[in-house]
C-alpha cells in the first residue's frame, strides 16, 4: 500500500536519488558524479539503522521502502540502491512498488554483467556482507550468466562498520582486512569482487594484500556507467546545473566527515529520520 499519492513525471532535469545504510553508497555516488557531472543528486544514508549487512530480509525491505518514499517524494527520476546488501533484500520489490515513477537500479546486476564478460572460465572470489553472501544473489545471477565461472564467496561482517568508524588505512583495518583475506575460501582466486560499496576505501589495502597480482573489482564505477546508459538510452539526461543534498536519517560525524570527503564544500547535510 502506498503511503502518499504521487505523480511524479519525469524531466531530464529531476535528480538521481541514491541511497546506502551509511557512508559506502557515497562510493557510488561520487563515480556517478564524476561519469555525470550535470546530473543532481539526493544521497540519503540510513545511519540510524546502519550495518544492513547483518539486518533480515524484512527490515531492509521495510527500511528501503521508506527511504523510496522520501526519493519519491522529491522527485527522483531514477533511485540507485548504492548497496549490496539492500540490492540483494530489496530490489524486486522496490521495483513493485515504484512501478513507473521512478527506474531502480541496483548495484549487483551491473558487476555481475561485467564479471560475465571479462572472467568466463575463471574462478573469482566475492566478499560482503553476510546478508549479500547468505543470499547467494552473485551466484545466482552468475550461474544465469555464465556457468563457467566458479565464484568463491566469503562473508567479512566486520569491514563496513569498522570503515563506517573511520578505521581505514590504519593498523588495525590492515589486521582485519588479512584475516579475512588468509581465508582458504579465497584461496587461487583470480579477481576479488568487492560485494559492499564501503569496501573501495579499503581497495588500496586489499590491493597491498594481493600486491596488486590479481584485479580488485568495485562496482561504483561500473554502476555509474549502467545509469549513463539508461538517462542516454530514456532522454533522461540533464544538460543543466547540477546541485546534490545529502539526507542521514542520524546525524554521526563519520558521514558528514565523509560527504566532504567525497563532495568537498557541496555538502549540506539533513537530518530526516524515516519514522515519527
Ligand atoms: N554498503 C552496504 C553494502 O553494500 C551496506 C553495508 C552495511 O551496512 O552492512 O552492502
Amino acid at each position: 500500500m502506498r503511503l502518499f499519492l504521487r505523480s511524479v513525471k519525469k524531466q531530464p532535469t529531476a535528480p538521481i536519488g541514491v541511497f546506502d545504510s551509511g557512508i559506502g553508497g557515497l562510493t557510488v555516488a561520487h563515480a556517478i558524479q564524476q561519469e555525470l557531472p550535470n546530473e543532481s543528486l539526493i544521497y540519503f544514508g540510513d545511519t540510524a539503522h546502519l550495518p544492513y549487512g547483518d539486518k533480515s530480509e524484512a527490515a531492509i525491505q521495510a527500511f528501503s521502502i521508506k527511504i523510496a518514499d522520501v526519493l519519491l517524494k522529491q522527485g527522483c527520476k531514477v533511485i540507485v540502491i548504492a548497496c549490496n546488501s539492500a540490492s540483494s533484500a530489496a530490489y524486486e520489490l522496490l521495483k513493485e512498488y515504484v512501478r513507473h515513477d521512478a527506474h531502480i537500479i541496483n548495484v549487483i546486476d551491473p558487476m555481475v554483467d561485467y564479471i560475465a564478460e571479462h572472467y568466463p572460465g575463471k574462478t573469482v572470489g566475492l566478499i560482503g556482507t553476510k546478508r549479500t553472501v547468505q543470499s547467494g544473489v552473485y551466484a545466482r545471477k552468475l550461474q544465469e550468466a555464465d556457468r563457467t565461472i566458479n565464484l568463491k564467496t566469503l562473508a567479512t561482517p566486520l569491514l563496513a562498520p569498522m570503515i563506517e568508524e573511520g578505521f581505514f588505512n590504519n593498523q588495525i583495518s590492515h589486521e582485519i582486512i588479512a584475516q579475512y583475506l588468509a581465508d582458504p575460501t579465497l584461496t587461487d582466486i583470480e579477481a576479488l569482487v568487492l560485494a559492499c560499496t564501503h569496501y573501495p576505501l579499503i581497495k588500496p589495502e586489499i590491493n597491498q594484500y594481493y600486491q596488486n597480482k590479481i584485479a580488485i573489482l568495485d562496482s561504483a564505477a561500473i554502476v555509474a556507467q549502467a545509469l549513463h546508459q539508461y538517462l542516454a538510452a530514456h532522454r533522461l539526461l540533464n544538460t543543466t546545473a547540477a546541485s546534490h543534498q545529502f539526507f542521514v536519517s542520524d546525524y554521526t560525524e563519520a558521514f558528514e566527515a565523509a560527504t566532504k570527503l567525497f563532495f568537498k564544500s557541496q555538502v549540506e547535510l539533513r537530518h530526516h529520520p524515516l519514522w515519527n
